[in-house]
């Protein structure tokens, strides 16, 4: 067979076009990518349960703490008179009868410690009348791998007590716990325990290593739903997470409800999953600053999210300047000088510098409909953003379903705006998760995209609907026949480098046991991480990658390729989903060179990276044998490097 590339009808491609879509789902944020290792620190978790447009919202301060030795040595109450501070107003008041009675933290699946590391190990407490030491510390059975000790002052002041511990031995599923050495009454909040290898002290950093692996262009963030929320009241407020970590008022996560219903009665596993916005948005811009990738804050439109909720803000409600003024403000947040109020936050925070924001996404996955007039806010919004910010490129959405025709109505009402005004939108988020076949049928679609309106590939993956064992919502899902399907849908985003401008998989990680969506692009538990077959798809594309496509032909079935050339090296990427072995010529009618390197990634069709086996689908090199032929193993994806 032969893969043929031609120079005729070549276009350029942007850089830093493949990036990462960021939304705390799957507990990749508390319990993730936030190296904070406790769980409900702040007493402030909610119980939440409910379907679309009824939520009920507990106050659960209790949860994911326990009394120890056992539950009758303590008497725990939340209260929340006189707190710390009134944006979280709860905290615990733990009362002992014996000496050595306290509090332990389930720390999602427990502490995982490595030997000789440190730890920032701080909590708030008061007390007004008891005097003896404190013991705060974390346990392995019978070793304790590292403890600390203080006194209280009985003075009814709340006081930040902080401690730098190491650990004397490697521990999983360890023990948090925190006693009173006599009987006795005190009040606590905020405990904290942070790793010392933390990146920029927040961050896990082996989480963080994966993410710098891909070496992203961009970073969205924060979703995804969580942007819009399952009620207005509960969509991202960047405002709330900013500022002193105390004092950012703790939201419930849109993700605690999904798959809500009758059958389970209203209630999922994660009705506890909550947004301590530990992480908000200084970190997300320290974050994207890190991994040299630019930030694309995404932010509501006045529309909850429109499976979980009704609720809108009508377009004409003078209540929408609120929103509109939340997408100024973080423009300034990011931008502004220390002359400006919010400038003069992030300077505050420790960043005078601009973090040198291009990019604001309007709206997550809106789609028109009657009631809630999104293409007449969308163009208020854009209209008052680029009064001020005339440089600054708006991502717009098409909707979450590619096929529909909410996805045909929004694309013309959006090319017939860039008529208008070619700066209406810099590029639309365009969505989908579908099954592998979709994803062959589709390879050709963006040859038929109109030139005018760009596309930004915001969320995507393959849905194997008899993935592995059945399984969803575990790494099963993430089957190869999934990410080679990906490759190839890929190869023709690369051949259409012009219309297709950015493009992030979703979601980027899941937490193992605490998944509410997948297939997903990143595993992990609380001590490993690996990356899915999807991953590495990811990182091919993204390593091996050109600045100008060229338009490329197979004439086998099952087999589709695209090329890019950077310099003297041209990266040819070619999927062959069969199930023979071919042996493809590569020709050109430009110079191209030598195969230099052949980067193959090969595997059946139900195999599935584990944590045990995490390389088990993941790039090898293979010696290249002639100068312009290839074998294409059945079920493989493979990046030829040919150099001139
Ligand atoms: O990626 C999971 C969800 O899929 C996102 O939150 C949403 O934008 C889409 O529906």
């Amino acid at each position: 067979m032969k893969i043929r590339m031609t120079e005729a009808g070549k276009v350029p491609v942007r850089t830093g076009g493949l990036g990462l879509f960021f939304e705390d789902i799957n507990y990749s944020l508390d319990g993730g990518l936030y190296a904070e290792m406790l769980e409900n620190r702040n007493f402030e978790a909610k119980d939440v349960t409910g379907e679309k447009d009824h939520f009920t919202v507990k106050q659960d301060g209790r949860y994911a703490w326990s009394g120890y030795p056992t539950e009758d040595a303590v008497a725990l109450k939340v209260k929340d008179d006189r707190p710390l501070y009134v944006e979280n107003p709860h905290y615990l008041r733990v009362e002992t009868r014996q000496a050595d009675a306290g509090i332990v933290n389930k720390a999602y699946d427990g502490i995982f410690c490595k030997a000789g590391m440190r730890y920032s190990l701080s909590f708030w407490a008061r007390s007004y009348d008891y005097r003896a030491p404190v013991t705060v510390g974390v346990y392995d059975g019978e070793e304790t791998v590292f403890e600390a000790r203080t006194k209280l002052r009985a003075d009814g002041k709340w006081r930040r007590f902080t401690f730098n511990v190491r650990a004397k031995a490697d521990c999983a599923c360890a023990q948090f716990r925190f006693t009173l050495s006599a009987p006795g009454t005190i009040h606590v909040d905020w405990f904290s325990l942070m790793p010392e290898d933390a990146v920029l002290g927040i961050f896990r950093r082996d989480l963080v290593e994966m993410l710098q692996e891909l070496k992203p262009g961009f970073m969205r963030f924060p979703g995804g739903c969580i942007v819009e929320g399952n009620t207005l009241a509960n969509r991202y407020l960047w405002k709330n997470s900013v500022g002193q970590t105390e004092r950012r008022r703790q939201n419930w996560s849109r993700w605690a409800v999904h798959g809500a219903c009758e059958e389970n009665a209203f209630r999922t596993p994660y009705s506890h999953y909550g947004q301590t916005l530990g992480v908000g948005y200084y970190e997300y811009f320290l974050l994207c600053e890190y991994l040299g990738a630019k930030p694309l804050p995404v932010l509501s439109v006045g529309i909850a999210c429109q499976y979980m909720s009704s609720e809108v803000v009508p377009a004409d409600d003078p209540a929408l300047e609120t929103y509109i003024q939340e997408a100024l403000d973080v423009v300034e947040f990011a931008n502004g000088g220390k002359d400006t109020v919010w400038g003069r936050v992030r300077a505050e925070m420790g960043h005078p510098e601009p973090f040198g924001l291009e990019y604001l996404g309007i709206g997550n996955e809106q789609w028109e409909t009657e009631t809630n007039e999104f293409y007449k806010r969308f163009e208020l919004f854009e209209r008052r953003i680029h009064e001020k910010y005339p440089d600054l490129k708006i991502i717009g959405t098409v909707g979450p379903t590619v096929d529909s025709p909410s996805h045909t109505d929004a694309w013309a009402w959006t090319r017939k705006n860039l008529a208008e005004n070619p700066a209406f939108v810099y590029a639309s988020d365009e969505h989908f998760y579908v099954p592998p076949k979709w994803l062959y049928d589709n390879v050709n679609v963006y040859d038929h995209y109109p030139r005018t309106g760009l596309v930004y590939a915001g969320e995507y993956a393959a849905h194997v609907m008899e993935a592995g064992a059945g399984k969803f919502n575990a790494p099963e899902s993430n089957v190869w026949e999934g990410a080679l399907a990906e490759a190839a849908f890929m190869t023709g985003m690369e051949r259409n480098a012009d219309v297709v401008v950015m493009k992030s998989y979703a979601p980027l990680f899941g937490r193992l046991g605490y998944t509410q969506w997948s297939p997903d692009l990143i595993w992990f538990d609380g001590s490993s991480v690996y990356g899915s077959a999807s991953y590495y798809v990811q990182k091919l594309y993204s390593l091996y990658t050109g600045d100008i496509s060229y338009k490329v032909t197979t004439d086998a079935p099952m087999t589709f390729a695209s090329a890019t050339s950077r310099d003297d090296l041209t990266f040819v990427k070619v999927v062959n989903a069969g199930e023979e072995t071919l042996t493809a010529e590569i020709e050109a009618d430009f110079a191209f060179g030598e195969l230099l390197r052949i980067v193959r990634m090969q595997g059946e069709p139900t195999d599935y990276n584990t944590m045990e086996e995490p390389l088990k689908l993941s790039p090898a090199e293979v010696a290249p044998t002639a100068p312009a032929t290839v074998q294409l193993p059945p079920h493989s994806f493979q990046v030829l490097v040919f150099r001139k």
